[in-house]
Formats: structure tokens, sequence, C-alpha cells
């Protein structure tokens, strides 16, 4: 199936570089949220990814300050932003990126599923989620998909297509085809928790929590530890702050649930209280380390 309009829903931390490197690879894209300052901070956040990008291939010599310019200004103007659900009934494929909330998903595929042309392709960025919870919702499970992406999405090179028992060949093909077409590696990945990459990492993270809530190390040392010691470009703790807290605690949450028998799943008491306090890392300032925009302070 030849995809040509993609709309995708929720336009934060990972939609925001989900619309961005869609419209970077030729596809018209639109971006859903449902209040505009959600909308006007997802474009906001593409705009200086933009600039950053121009900037850098100018620097590099890859490009001409014209050339990058008219780059990115191509880029722009394959997106439009709306907060009409209405605009993504002729999607050819519709990717959901909004919180990580199992029931608000649900409604929402339950939505699309009425709204969306038969032939729409739906996908879903969750972390840990069953897809095919959401396939039944949308009354298409044979037409949805997981495409993870990582954050940050414009530059990590990974796509995790997930399939269900019931996604067709077609739809796994189609939705692989697009992983490429926005230049990252797909891997493929049956619908398990946390898929390869989350059920590796997200355990990992949990233990670095564990060990500074024990009071084993610092988070300056164990961070260290794993960028020094095993060439990891930032440490578990940096990255937990990365990803945000309520992220991770909402994909430790639903495995504790859903696994109460699986020891690797665990809940750390210090990333309870974090979220609690409004400490969700980068996106709020401070999680684990204070932060200064992009940046640790
Ligand atoms: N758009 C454009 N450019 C960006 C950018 C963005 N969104 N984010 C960073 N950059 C640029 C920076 O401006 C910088 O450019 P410069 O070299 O010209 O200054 C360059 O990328 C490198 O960034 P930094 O200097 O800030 O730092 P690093 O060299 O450490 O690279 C990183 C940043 C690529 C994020 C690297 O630290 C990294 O790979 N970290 C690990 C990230 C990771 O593991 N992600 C997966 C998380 S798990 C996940 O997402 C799954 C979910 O379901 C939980």
């Amino acid at each position: 199936m030849e995809l040509k309009k993609i709309g995708v829903v929720g336009c934060g931390l990972m939609g925001h570089g989900i619309v961005q490197i869609a419209a970077q690879a030729g596809f018209q894209v639109f971006a859903f949220e449902a209040k505009q300052e959600f909308l006007d901070k997802g474009l906001a956040r593409i705009e200086k990814s933009l600039s950053k990008m121009a900037a850098k291939s100018v620097e590099k010599g890859k490009a001409s300050a014209e050339d990058a310019e008219k780059g990115a200004a191509e880029t722009r103007a394959r997106i439009t932003g709306t907060l009409d659900q209405k605009d993504l009934a002729d999607c050819d494929l519709v990717i959901e990126a909004i919180i990580e909330d199992l029931d608000l998903k649900k409604q929402l595929y339950k939505e699309l599923g009425a709204i969306c042309k038969p032939e729409t392709i739906f996908a879903t960025n969750t972390s840990s989620f069953p897809v095919a919870e959401m396939g039944e919702a949308s009354g298409r499970p044979e037409r949805m998909v997981g495409l993870h992406f990582f954050n940050p999405v414009q530059l990590m090179r990974l796509v995790e297509v997930v399939r269900t028992e019931k996604t067709t060949d077609e739809v796994f093909a189609t939705a692989k085809s697009f992983g490429e077409a926005t230049r990252k590696v797909p891997v493929a990945c049956k619908d398990t928790p946390g898929f390869v990459v989350n059920r590796l990492l997200v355990p990992y993270m949990v233990q670095s929590l564990l060990m500074l809530e024990r009071g084993d190390a610092t988070a300056a040392d164990i961070d260290a530890a794993m960028q020094f010691g095993c060439g990891h470009p930032m440490g578990p703790i940096t990255l937990t702050d990365y990803v945000g807290l309520d992220t991770t605690l909402s994909i430790v949450e639903g495995w504790v649930e859903r696994y109460p028998n699986e020891p690797a799943f665990a809940i750390p008491e210090i990333l309870r209280t974090k979220v609690k306090e409004g400490k969700l890392g980068r996106k709020t300032g401070e999680g684990f380390y204070k932060w200064d925009g992009d940046k640790k302070a």
C-alpha cells in the first residue's frame, strides 16, 4: 500500500519528533493535538530541531545556508497542525503518540476506527502496552501495528515494528516501509511487554534507581560508571530523566499490575515520590538532576 498522508496524534516529546521525521521523508503530515497550547509547543519544538539540523548541515559543509533553509522550509510546509480529529479521516497511516494510559488509548482508537477510511493503518508508539488490545478497540485489529520510536526521535536510528497475531502481512510490510522511508532501522517484534528495547532497558533503569535508593552509589557515579565502563552515551539515571519519570513509572506500573510474578518488574519508591512532586525529568526542568533546557544544569 502506498502511503502519502500521515496523521500523528499527540505532539509531545515523541509525537513532535514523529511528525518531523515523517515530513522530512516527504509525507504530508497532519499533527493532531487536543489543545492549541500543546500543538503550539510541539510545533515550536519542531522548529527548534529543524533550525538545529539546518545549522549543523551548513557547519559540516553538507549543504549551503540557502539549501539548508530550503530543506527546512519544505519540511515545514508538509506539516499541518490541527485540533480537528476529522482531519485524520483520510490519512493512510495514523500514528498515535499520546500519554501512556491504555484506557485513553483505547478510547482514541475507538474514535479513530469510527472516522477513518477503511484502508487507514493504525500504529501506536506505545512503550509497553499490548498493541493487540488497541487493535481490538479500533474495530480493525488486522490493520493495527506498533511503530515504536526512540527519544530523541530525530536522532535515534531504530524503530520497532510490532505485529500482533492479527496484523496482516501487507500492513506489517507497509509499516516497515514507512520506518525505512524515515531513514530508521526497523526491527520486527512480537507484541510482548516492552518489545525488545524496553524489555531490556527499563529493568536496567529500575535497577539503577533501586541502587540509588539503597545508597549504593550517587546518581552521578552510577551514570559515570555506565558511561565510562560500558561506553553508553548517557548513564541510566540521566536516561530516566531524559525519557521522563512519569513515562518510566507508567511503564513499570503497567507491568507490575499485569505480571506480578516477574522479579525484573519493580517500582522504586524514589520514582513514585519524584513523580508525585511533579519532578518528571528534563521536560519539567528537574528529575533526578536539574535541567536547563535540553542540557543538565
Ligand atoms: N533535534 C535536532 N538535533 C538534536 C536534537 C533534536 N531533537 N537533540 C539533540 N540534538 C543535537 C544537539 O543539538 C547536538 O548538536 P551539536 O553536536 O551540534 O551540539 C547533538 O544532537 C548531540 O547532542 P548533545 O550534545 O546534547 O549530546 P550527545 O552527544 O550526548 O547526544 C543523544 C545526545 C543522541 C541523545 C545521546 O546522548 C544518546 O544517544 N543518548 C541515549 C538516548 C537513548 O537511549 N534513547 C532511548 C531512550 S528509550 C526510549 O525512547 C523508549 C521509550 O519508549 C521509553
